[in-house]
């Protein structure tokens, strides 16, 4: 009964205003479809996440090539110039130590020092820490490049107070002790310098080109939210993958799908007087759930994962190296995070992410090789090739 009257009914005189808002339907729809896929098949979170394309190298690609280049002409970069008086706006310490494969710090120094010119070179301090006991271990430590380009070149002194029990760790394979107490030595460091940041980098990262300024509004844009309260860190790499953020700021989630949705669902309400197109409503609905997180500065007090780049106060350092203790059997990052949780200190990231991880081999030893690739972020590679 119901067929018959569908038949006679396209067999109508009105049989087009069936059939011709279908096809303008289907074809929006597959347009949503394929913009939406394209546009976030790097995001884990997202229905159209393509694990075949999403772990592709555009940016990075780029980003090694130049830092190649850049060190293979290290002679004519930009040495700081700053009077004595002056404190540095970021100290940036990076603690490298030797890989069972490639090393990669070079790159790392590379990637922050390129694209950045005389004031801006001027406004970091670098700490370069080679923190193996013998440093001509590390292959990098005889490159011209580790004694020219960072402002310091940092290594354990023989007479360290508890230099013979660094090299005890370092001999059994203690390596997460060890990796505490080299964090904590060269953020005592960068405390030292005056900055009055101090960014913590891990010797397998790679910056974006231009990273600094869009580095420093993101500071600002903390201070600005954070006036009178303490925070611990803004975060420069994330991973997507553990990333919960809409359980973190679902109200603006909320707020904004509900705006799109409800403007979109009033335009085809409109538009339903010359298109009975009911999937259209369908489409919308898709649509507002599908977006990844906006660019900015969000608060991520849950799910940033990993320590590969955090910039910290310097108000808030004296804190942190008394609550780190090598006596605790954590890492670093989980160790910050307990802190943060303790002291309710806020955790703050930009987006998308100023770091990208490129270590296939972790510095943690055997075991950790399948986390060291999966740390990744899926938008860094959406950089355009001239960086930000
Ligand atoms: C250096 O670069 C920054 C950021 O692009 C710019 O604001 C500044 O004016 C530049 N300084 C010089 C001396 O060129
Ligand atoms: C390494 O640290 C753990 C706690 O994280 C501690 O129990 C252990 O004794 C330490 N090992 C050495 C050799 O100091």
């Amino acid at each position: 009964m119901a067929n018959r009257s569908l038949c006679v009914y396209l067999h109508g005189r009105y049989w087009w205003t069936v059939l011709l808002p279908i096809c303008v339907a289907s074809g929006l729809y597959l347009f949503v479809l394929h913009h939406y896929q394209s546009l976030s098949y790097r995001d884990p979170t997202s229905f159209f996440f393509d694990h075949s394309r999403a772990y592709e190298r555009h940016y990075s690609t780029r980003r090694i090539t130049e830092s190649q280049n850049f060190l293979s002409a290290s002679s004519d970069a930009p040495t700081p110039r700053r009077l004595p008086w002056e404190d540095p706006i970021l100290c940036v310490g990076i603690v490298t130590v030797r890989r069972r494969e490639d090393q990669y710090v070079g790159l790392t120094l590379a990637s922050l020092l390129d694209g950045l010119n005389q004031s801006e070179r001027n406004n970091i301090y670098i700490n370069l820490f080679f923190a193996d006991t013998d440093p001509l271990q590390h292959p990098a430590f005889a490159e011209k490049w580790a004694e020219t380009l960072p402002d310091r070149l940092l290594t354990y002194s023989r007479d360290h107070p508890e230099f013979t029990k660094l090299q005890a760790w370092e001999r059994d394979g203690y390596y997460q002790n060890k990796s505490v107490n080299d964090y904590k030595h060269l953020m005592n460091a960068c405390y030292e310098t005056g900055a009055k940041y101090i960014a913590m980098i891990e010797d397998d990262t790679l910056a974006v080109k231009g990273w600094l300024g869009p580095t420093l509004q993101a500071l600002n844009v903390v201070e600005q939210r954070t006036s009178g309260h303490e925070w611990i860190y803004l975060r420069l790499f994330y991973t997507e993958s553990l990333l919960g953020w809409n359980s973190e700021e679902w109200p603006q989630y909320l707020f904004w799908s509900f705006v799109v949705w409800a403007s979109s669902t009033a335009a085809m309400i409109a538009a339903r007087k010359w298109l009975k197109a009911p999937n259209l409503l369908a489409s919308s609905i898709v649509w507002t759930t599908m977006w990844p997180i906006p660019s900015g500065v969000h608060v991520m007090n849950k799910y940033g994962c990993c320590s590969q780049g955090l910039i910290f106060p310097h108000f808030i350092i004296r804190r942190v190296l008394d609550l780190v203790n090598s006596a605790e059997d954590l890492f670093v990052d989980m160790m910050l995070e307990n802190i943060a949780d303790s002291e309710g200190l806020s955790r703050f990231a930009v987006v998308p992410s100023i770091l990208q991880h490129i270590g296939a081999t972790s510095s943690k030893g055997y075991g950790f090789d399948f986390s060291a690739t999966s740390l990744w972020n899926f938008r860094f590679e959406e950089y355009s090739p001239s960086g930000i």
